[in-house]
């Protein structure tokens, strides 16, 4: 049974990749420092998998301690969550993100190159495409145009990543470009758990209707689009889950190089369709204000699906109502996020 490495999988869309990989007979290993996730999350694992993963509580960025991961397991693959991931944070404490993000997918390329470990995911953005008006946004779309620290650092990590395969002839890479991923495990045991208040959309739509937050702000309703709201390609968390495994077995079975593939389902959905959607999944009003725009959003952002559909067998299952009803299904298990360690 092949072995693959998930750092950061105890976070929203490591947890979700980890229970794809077991259901397509992978065997998974956990690297994950708890920076912003709880291990409460690897009981509901063992709950929903019927098994415990190996699970260290380590710091990518610490060589040390993450080589120990390597000596003790034998990694086929690794799939590299692990970082900070916040936009609105990222422009707060950007010297934070550049170091965490960057030394963390550096130290994780050093022990795969040491440990002779050559099939690599990273997940990226759809932040990278910036302020682009290029929509749908394709592979080939113009990149390098951020709006924020955190979108950086993906850009760079992409770049080092590009030069790492070029020296190393033998690696497999596999950059995985993700539009806003929404929506929780059908369990409802995990799903979006952010600490203190949300900055996306959706974890702050469901804890209004959840009565947790008094009522949403619309960021602005006159943009250039059909109803005046933003449009986003919202993709469903196991969706993307999926697209990982995906991403594996195509490395598994494809010449050494980089590839690159973004992970939407190709729709644009507005801020209003989201709030008619989640009322819908909930059966009561969303209590919602239309206030100012938000720096730095753009109005249109969704993703080409072409090429994710071609060459790596990958389409989107899910549509917007399954987003809400799996995310309202979280929210009602578990009103207040998971318990803290
Ligand atoms: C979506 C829309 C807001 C909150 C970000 C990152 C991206 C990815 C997903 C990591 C926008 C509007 C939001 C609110 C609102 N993360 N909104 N009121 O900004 O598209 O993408 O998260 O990879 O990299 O950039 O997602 O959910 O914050 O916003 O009106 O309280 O909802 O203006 O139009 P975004 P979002």
């Amino acid at each position: 049974m092949a072995t693959v490495l998930v750092t950061g999988g105890n976070g929203y869309i490591g947890s979700h990749t980890v229970i794809s990989l077991f259901e397509s007979g992978y065997d998974v290993v956990i690297a994950d420092n708890l920076a912003n996730s709880k291990m409460e999350v690897q009981k509901r694992l063992k709950t929903i998998c019927g098994r415990d993963f190996k699970f260290y509580k380590v710091d990518c960025c610490d060589e040390k301690a993450l080589s120990v991961v390597f000596e003790e397991n034998r990694i086929d693959s690794v799939i590299h969550f692990a970082g900070l991931k916040a936009v609105g944070e990222s422009v707060r404490i950007p010297l934070d993100y550049y170091s965490n993000n960057i030394g963390s997918a550096i130290t994780v390329c050093k022990l795969m190159k040491k440990y002779g470990v050559k099939n690599l995911v990273f997940s990226s953005s759809a932040t990278v495409y910036g302020m682009s008006e290029d929509v749908p946004f394709t592979e080939e779309s113009p990149v390098g145009i951020c709006t924020n620290p955190y979108g950086w650092t993906k850009w760079m990590i992409e770049q080092i990543l590009r030069d790492f395969a070029v020296s190393e002839p033998s690696m497999k890479i596999c950059l995985l470009r993700y539009f806003n991923p929404v929506g929780a495990h059908e369990s409802g045991l995990i799903g979006e758990d952010p600490r203190g208040i949300p900055n996306n959309l959706f974890p702050y739509i469901s804890k209004v209707a959840g009565g947790t937050l008094e009522k949403l702000t619309v960021f602005g309703d006159d943009y250039d689009t059909p109803d005046g709201t933003c449009l986003r390609d919202y993709i469903h968390v196991v969706d993307l889950a999926e697209g990982h495994v995906k991403a594996i077995q195509y490395l598994d079975s494809h010449d050494a190089g980089v590839c690159l593939f973004n992970l939407g389902t190709g729709k644009g959905t507005s801020v209003k369709e989201a709030i008619a959607a989640f009322e819908k999944a909930c059966g009561h009003p969303i209590n919602h204000v239309f206030g100012d725009r938000r720096p730095g959003d753009i109005a249109v952002c969704y993703a080409s699906t072409e090429k994710a559909e071609k060459d790596l067998g990958f389409k989107a299952r899910y549509n917007i109502d399954d987003m809400c009803s799996s995310c309202w299904k979280w929210q009602t298990m578990n009103p207040e996020g998971l318990a803290d360690d």
